[in-house]
């Protein structure tokens, strides 16, 4: 399934796989799908799948217009042998990382969709973070909740390892990133309790490292070593600037009325998720009084909803991984309207 994408027949002139919503795979359960299916509704040809994981998402997408095809996109090998197991020849799978879009794009985008018009890709979606898969397998490395070894590279194209970070970084490094990439108030304590207890072993040792070095009030909410964990597999993945460059090279690359969404899990990927298309949104910043614009602005996207969308309790009570979840989405405007 790696590699370049093969040109088969137009989807159109194929026979579907008889895909269908698929809400319980224990791979991982897909998170926000009717809002993620109602966000594509007015998008039909290429659509890209960034974080393919399960296919939940694509198998829904699939499903519910039959003039869609998607390239599906995942930096992990077992998301690429998942796409396998999906026999829809609508469905392309590249194994690589979304910061990588244009590229793993290829020529699929020339495609022509059958409508009349040239192809171009209508829509990308990204559903960020780790599936459960990940959260799961101890051998991944994730899991606080189990031993596991020092891993936490989501595909083997991860600048680090987590043994990497947690055994040879400096203690400033490791304050940095606790600090930046888990926004965690005891990041001192914890990358110096670290440094101290080398060589670290496995990820329940590293847990028990950073649930000791955190006052006690602090261990009996969630799990003490929740947010240094998000810090160090952020840190391994390089998550955050992968999605600063994916999501430029999805704005940038998406036809106008075609869509881009984004479900994030954290406040860190909101933000960032929240800037970006805020600065596609504006328009003229001109002062109101100012008769004449000239500042040259025009609003390039509009936005479908002025707030994120959120799972609903139901959704939550079904599937607590979704609690945090936020779901933005923005629609490229024909360049007459830009
Ligand atoms: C939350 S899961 C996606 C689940 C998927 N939407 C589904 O329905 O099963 C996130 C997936 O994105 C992948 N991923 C995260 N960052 C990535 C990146 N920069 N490039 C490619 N894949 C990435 C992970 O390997 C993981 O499989």
């Amino acid at each position: 399934m790696e590699g370049p994408l093969l040109r088969p027949l137009p989807f159109w002139r194929q026979r579907s796989g008889g895909l269908t919503m698929n809400q319980t795979d224990p791979y991982h359960i897909a998170v926000m799908t009717h809002e993620v299916v109602e966000a594509f509704s007015t998008v039909s040809g290429l659509i890209v799948d960034a974080t393919f994981g399960g296919g939940g998402h694509s198998r829904a997408l699939l499903a519910a217009a039959r003039d869609r095809r998607i390239l599906a996109i995942d930096r992990d090998p077992e998301a690429a042998s998942r796409a396998e197991g999906i026999e829809d020849p609508r469905l392309r799978f590249v194994r690589g990382n979304f910061a990588d879009l244009e590229s793993l794009l290829g020529g699929a985008a020339d495609d022509d969709d059958g409508d009349g018009r040239s192809g171009g890709l209508r829509g990308v979606l990204f559903d960020l973070g780790v599936s459960s898969r990940h959260l799961d397998e101890p051998e991944r490395g994730f899991s606080y909740h189990q031993t596991g070894p020092l891993d936490m590279r989501m595909g083997p194209d991860a600048p680090h390892t987590a043994d990497d970070v947690v055994n040879t970084w400096s203690e400033q490094q490791l304050v940095d990133i606790l600090r930046s990439y888990g926004e965690e108030r005891f990041a001192r304590r914890i990358a110096a309790g670290i440094v101290s207890a080398r060589p670290i072993e496995d990820t329940r040792h590293l847990a028990d490292v950073v649930a000791s070095a955190v006052p006690a009030p602090a261990r009996r909410k969630r799990h003490p070593a929740r947010k240094a964990f998000q810090s160090i597999r952020i840190a391994v993945n390089g998550e955050l600037d992968a999605l600063r460059i994916g999501l430029e090279a999805a704005t940038r690359l998406v036809r106008p009325g075609g869509r881009v969404a984004v479900i994030s899990y954290h406040s860190l990927e909101d933000r960032i998720v929240k800037r970006h298309f805020a600065s596609g949104i504006a328009g003229c910043t001109c002062p109101p009084d100012l008769p004449v614009c000239t500042c040259g602005r025009v609003a390039e996207w509009r936005s479908l909803a002025r707030k994120p969308l959120r799972p609903t309790d139901a959704e939550v009570t079904r599937n607590p991984r979704s609690r945090s979840a936020r779901l933005r989405v923005i629609e490229k405007l024909p360049p007459e309207a830009a």
